[in-house]
């Protein structure tokens, strides 16, 4: 980027620059897919959730979207709307119609009391497909937007057999499976892109956050015939792909694959599993502890019999780890899930350390170390 900034900083508009075009060919080379694909730049993981909502509504031309409970997007109108995460007063100040929410399996807290994952699965995948054919046609379906492991929902990963299900839904009814890879995606997870997990290839993925290194940098990867239908007019930015944002974009990607830090997630994250069962082990108010390469939470309950989520405890935790020197936020829909999702390039000793951090602010909360009022100070947390 140093280097780039004594050619030129950005050009917008009429032309293409050298760097956009490099990044485009990447990701078509790195993305899931063989098929013929274009490539879309924006800024944020949320205005790329919008130009894939928005370029298969128009391929489609179908009125509706389906999401997911609990779901994060982004916070453009369409991505307000199709956040299950937001409440749904929030989500119906914005009056678009024809935005449903399916439910995303949740493995620990599965419905019924089902206890293993695969029926789990298949549970939330016969809700879906009866919804699909007794309450809203599938046929009238634009898209379905999934994350590949549900991160502000408190890292559920659904089962493999739930997302093969879904591509099979998907395709029966000829709605656009858009992958929202902004958190899993770049290795996070263990593999480039989290859907990987599962064997199946998405119409659109969509990429943010460590997409560009640190500068703002998103895009839409996929299907060319369903970018195409949006022209380019209707996902214009002024500053999107920016030049040299693009330039440091292209250093992290290499970087990412030269160094294959998929495989080093993969590794350090069997090693932070564990690691965290072990905490599993000991301590009562933990839960359950879930984790996929470098993305984990550790789920804080009042008790493992009942799996009463403690969002009061959770938060005690981290304002504990935080007085340690560990920053650390809390995530779930309960609000009751440690997030843990480090640097790919942590060393294991530092990782070892904030477990370490971690164990000791368990152990002080339940000692009754921290007093009630620090929940006060959290507000940013709630
Ligand atoms: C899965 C997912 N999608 C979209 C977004 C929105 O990305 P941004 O904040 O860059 O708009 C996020 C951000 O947390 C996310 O986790």
């Amino acid at each position: 980027m140093k280097e780039h900034l004594d050619k030129f900083i950005h050009y917008c508009l009429y032309l293409y620059h050298e760097p956009v075009a490099e990044l485009a060919e990447l990701l078509v080379r790195i993305t899931p897919g063989n098929y013929e694909k274009k490539v879309v730049i924006g800024l944020s993981g949320g205005d790329a959730n919008d130009t894939a909502l928005k370029a298969a509504l128009m391929f489609t031309r179908r009125p509706n979207i389906a999401s997911f409970t609990y779901s994060y997007h982004g916070t453009t109108a369409l991505g307000v709307a199709v956040s299950g995460s937001f409440s749904p007063e929030l989500r119906n100040a914005i009056p678009l119609h024809g935005v449903y929410f399916l439910e995303y399996p949740d493995t620990y807290r599965c419905a019924e009391g089902i206890e293993d994952p695969d029926e789990c699965g298949e549970y939330y995948l016969s809700k879906i497909e009866k919804f699909f054919r007794r309450n809203v046609a599938g046929e009238s379906f634009a898209a379905l937007i999934i994350e590949p492991v549900q991160g502000d929902g408190g890292v559920l990963i659904p089962p493999e057999n739930f997302m093969r299900g879904i591509r099979k839904i998907t395709k029966e009814y000829g709605m656009i499976l858009i992958d929202d890879e902004v958190q899993t995606g770049m290795g996070r997870t263990g593999k480039l892109f989290a859907i990987e997990h599962y064997n199946i290839v998405p119409d659109l993925v969509v990429l943010g956050k460590a997409l560009g290194g640190g500068m703002p940098v998103s895009a839409v990867v996929g299907r060319k015939d369903v970018l195409e239908s949006a022209p380019p007019q209707t996902f214009f930015a002024t500053s999107a792909a920016h030049a040299t944002s693009v330039v440091g974009s292209i250093a992290a990607v290499k970087y990412v694959l030269e160094n294959n830090l998929a495989d080093r997630a993969q590794y350090l994250g069997s090693y932070a599993l564990r690691r965290l069962n072990e905490l599993k082990e000991k301590y009562e108010v933990v839960g359950d502890v879930r984790g996929v390469g470098l993305m984990l939470g550790v789920d804080i309950v009042k008790s493992k019999k009942t799996k009463e989520p403690d969002r009061i405890t959770a938060l005690k935790i981290i304002w504990r780890a935080w007085e340690k020197g560990l920053v650390m936020m809390t995530y779930g829909k309960y609000g009751n899930v440690l997030r843990i999702a480090p640097p790919l390039t942590i060393s294991e000793e530092d990782l070892e350390n904030g477990f370490e951090i971690i164990e000791d602010s368990i152990r002080d909360v339940i000692r009754g170390v921290v007093p009630d009022e620090v929940i006060k100070y959290m507000a940013a947390w709630e």
